[in-house]
């Protein structure tokens, strides 16, 4: 809640509409609302669903948003249409939020860009100067956005300005229509979950410039990767092949009409952990479908056996 407020707040520095903040306890913000998203000094834009945020008491001091700039400073207004999960193309960024902290999903709660901006906002860490990011390893700490259990982040994007992009840190979390500029390590990372129950949920959106991989698997559990769209990467998929310290039993990824161009492998697999990649209605464009490996829990490279389902469209790599 907090982050969101804070957003609220922010939307009184970019928009230099102060004259015309909402009243206290007023509305500011909302998918219909069209009105000022600023409050009155000594208040901050609280959300309440994705149709009503008020204005409410309190100021911004713990506000995590360091800077803030627009590329465009025409007043918010909220999108016709939230139904924009099939949309193929890369949305361009009206908005740019840099933090100083990750945005923490609490479990259960949705996080729409769409709702909280009302245009297309680009999140980062400010993060400049890391070229490919081959030498650079990340913590949770340098993450944009954590997600508990069952949250879901939808309708943002993520800026090159990051190390680490989107963590699930809990039993499952969903992460729809969300687009990655320019990856850096991974773009969504599944981490620390035990629960072989588990399910994590890619819907919609695209990644690229991933030089290494855009999801990375180390929770227990399933990962349900559909209609995502991928260029100029290392791998969509991979599952833990030197898991140390995490889980090390058996992981699952269903890729479902999933468009694939310049990428090295759609999936990486450990066999002897008992893992299993489905592909329906995939097209890896000439790239590879599966890669299977043989992973280890002493931290080395694991080793690769094999590559299968080239050139399928549907194909199960076990
Ligand atoms: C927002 O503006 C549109 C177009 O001017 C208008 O049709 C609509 O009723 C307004 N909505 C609200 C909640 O004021
Ligand atoms: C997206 O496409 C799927 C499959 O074609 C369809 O079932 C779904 O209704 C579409 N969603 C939207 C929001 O258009
Ligand atoms: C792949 O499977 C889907 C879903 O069962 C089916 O609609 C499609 O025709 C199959 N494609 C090929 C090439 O067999």
């Amino acid at each position: 809640m907090k982050l969101i407020n804070i957003i609220g707040m922010m939307s009184c520095i970019t928009l230099a509409y102060s004259a015309d903040c909402s009243n206290a306890y007023g509305q500011c913000g909302g998918a219909n609302f069209n009105g000022s998203t600023c409050c009155p000094s000594g208040f901050t834009c609280q959300y309440v669903n994705n149709w009503y945020s008020q204005c409410v008491p309190g100021s911004s001091t713990s506000n995590p948003i360091i800077k803030t700039t627009t590329t465009k400073t025409t007043k918010i207004q909220a999108p016709t249409s939230f139904s924009t999960s099939n949309q193929t193309f890369f949305p361009t960024a009206q908005k740019k939020v840099v933090l100083n902290s990750p945005i923490l999903v609490k479990a259960g709660q949705v996080y729409d860009g769409l709702v909280v901006n009302g245009v297309w906002t680009s999140y980062g860490r400010g993060v400049t100067g890391q070229g490919d990011c081959k030498n650079v390893e990340g913590g949770s700490q340098d993450a944009v956005f954590r997600l508990e259990s069952g949250a879901t982040l939808k309708n943002v994007i993520l800026g090159a300005d990051s190390i680490e992009h989107v963590h699930c840190i809990g039993d499952g979390c969903t992460v729809e229509n969300v687009w990655w500029d320019d990856v850096c390590e991974d773009a969504l990372s599944l981490l620390g979950s035990k629960n072989t129950n588990a399910k994590f949920y890619l819907i919609g959106g695209g990644a690229k410039d991933g030089s290494d991989k855009i999801v990375q698997h180390n929770s227990a559990g399933s990962v349900y990767i559909k209609g995502f769209t991928v260029s100029n990467s290392g791998k969509l998929y991979r599952s833990c092949g030197n898991c140390k310290n995490g889980y090390q039993g058996q992981r699952h990824v269903y890729i479902e009409n999933v468009n694939a161009n310049s990428v090295g492998v759609l999936a990486g697999i450990n066999t002897n952990y008992g893992d299993t990649a489905t592909f329906t209605n995939v097209n890896a464009n000439g790239g590879n479908v599966c890669y299977t490996y043989t992973g280890n829990n002493n931290g080395k490279e694991p080793s690769k056996t094999g590559s299968q389902c080239k050139g399928q469209s549907n194909c199960t790599c076990k």
